[in-house]
C-alpha cells in the first residue's frame, strides 16, 4: 500500500484500535427525502465530534457541511436509481478529479451481488479500485442486498469475498448470524450497516455482536440520526467500537445522555 493511501485510510479506521465509527447520512442519493436528513448540516453537526468520518454524496456535502470541517469525507460516487426503479442498475455518478477537489478520504459505491446489475456494478468496483490505487484513495464497497436475497453468511459472505477480490480497501455490508465466517473468508477490514431503525438496546447490540465477531467497525445512519437522542447513541456506539464496551455500559451512555437533555 502507498502512503498517501494508508495515511487516508488511517483517517478513517483508527490506528489506535484499527477500528471505526463511519456516520452515514447518503440515504437521500436513492431515497430522495429521508426522516431525519431533512437538513443534513443541522442533523450531523452535534454528532461530528463523535464519529471518525461522514459518508455523504458530494451535493450533500458541497451545501450542508462547511469546508472548515476536517471530519474525513468517505464520498459515495455510485447512484443514478431510485426506489422507484430497479435498484441494482446504478452506475457512477462522480468523476474522479471531483472527489479529489472535494478532498474525499475514500470513495464508496454499492455493488449488487445476485442482483440484474450484478455484472456492471462489480466492474464499476474494478475501475473505482483502479482509480484509488493510481491516486492513492482508499475503496469501500457497499454489499447492497437485494428484496428476494437472505442476509446470511453464506450470502454476505460471497459478496464481500468478491469486494476484497476486485480490490476494495475495506467493505461494508449487514450483521447476520456466523457473522465471523464472513469476517474470516473477507481479507480486508469489514464494516457493518445498521440497516432500518431498531430499538437503542438492540442497535447497540449489533454493534457489538458485530465487533465482537471482528468486524473493523460501524458505518451506521439511521439507528442515529432517527434515534431520539442522536449524540446518546453514537457516544454509546462509540465506546463499544472503540472501548469495547458492554452493551448495558454503552446503553448507559445513551440513557444518561438522553436523561441530561431531558
Ligand atoms: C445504503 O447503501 C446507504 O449507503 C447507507 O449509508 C447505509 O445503509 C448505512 O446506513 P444505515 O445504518 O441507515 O443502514
Amino acid at each position: 500500500m502507498d502512503w498517501g493511501l494508508e495515511n487516508r485510510l488511517n483517517r478513517i479506521l483508527k490506528p489506535d484500535t484499527g477500528r471505526t465509527v463511519m456516520l452515514a447520512v447518503d440515504h437521500g442519493y436513492f431515497l430522495g427525502p429521508t426522516s431525519g436528513l431533512e437538513d443534513p448540516g443541522r442533523t450531523v453537526e452535534p454528532l461530528l465530534p463523535y464519529a471518525d468520518s461522514l459518508m455523504l454524496t458530494r451535493g450533500v456535502l458541497r451545501q450542508c457541511i462547511p469546508a472548515s470541517s476536517d471530519i474525513p469525507v468517505v464520498l459515495r460516487v455510485s447512484g443514478g436509481t431510485s426506489i422507484l426503479s430497479e435498484l441494482s442498475g446504478e452506475g457512477l455518478t462522480v468523476a474522479t478529479d471531483d472527489a479529489i477537489r472535494l478532498n474525499a478520504s475514500a470513495i464508496t459505491l454499492s455493488v449488487f451481488v445476485g442482483g440484474e446489475g450484478e455484472r456492471e456494478t462489480l466492474l464499476n468496483l474494478a475501475k473505482l479500485c483502479d482509480v484509488g490505487q493510481k491516486y492513492g484513495i482508499p475503496v469501500l464497497a457497499v454489499t447492497a442486498v437485494g428484496k428476494d436475497m437472505v442476509r446470511d453468511a453464506r450470502y454476505l459472505g460471497l459478496a464481500c469475498r468478491i469486494c476484497a477480490e476486485i480490490g476494495a480497501h475495506f467493505v461494508k455490508t449487514y450483521y447476520c448470524d456466523g457473522f465471523e465466517e464472513v469476517i474470516a473468508n473477507t481479507p480486508i477490514p469489514v464494516v457493518i450497516a445498521g440497516g432500518k431503525k431498531i430499538g437503542e438496546r438492540e442497535a447497540i447490540e449489533l454493534a457489538h455482536n458485530a465487533i465482537k465477531a471482528g468486524a473493523s467497525g460501524v458505518d451506521m445512519g439511521r439507528n442515529i440520526f432517527q434515534s431520539d437522542c442522536p449524540v446518546g447513541m453514537i457516544r454509546a456506539v462509540r465506546s463499544v467500537v472503540h472501548e469495547n464496551a458492554t452493551v448495558n455500559d454503552a446503553f448507559e451512555i445513551y440513557r444518561q445522555e438522553k436523561d441530561a437533555r431531558g
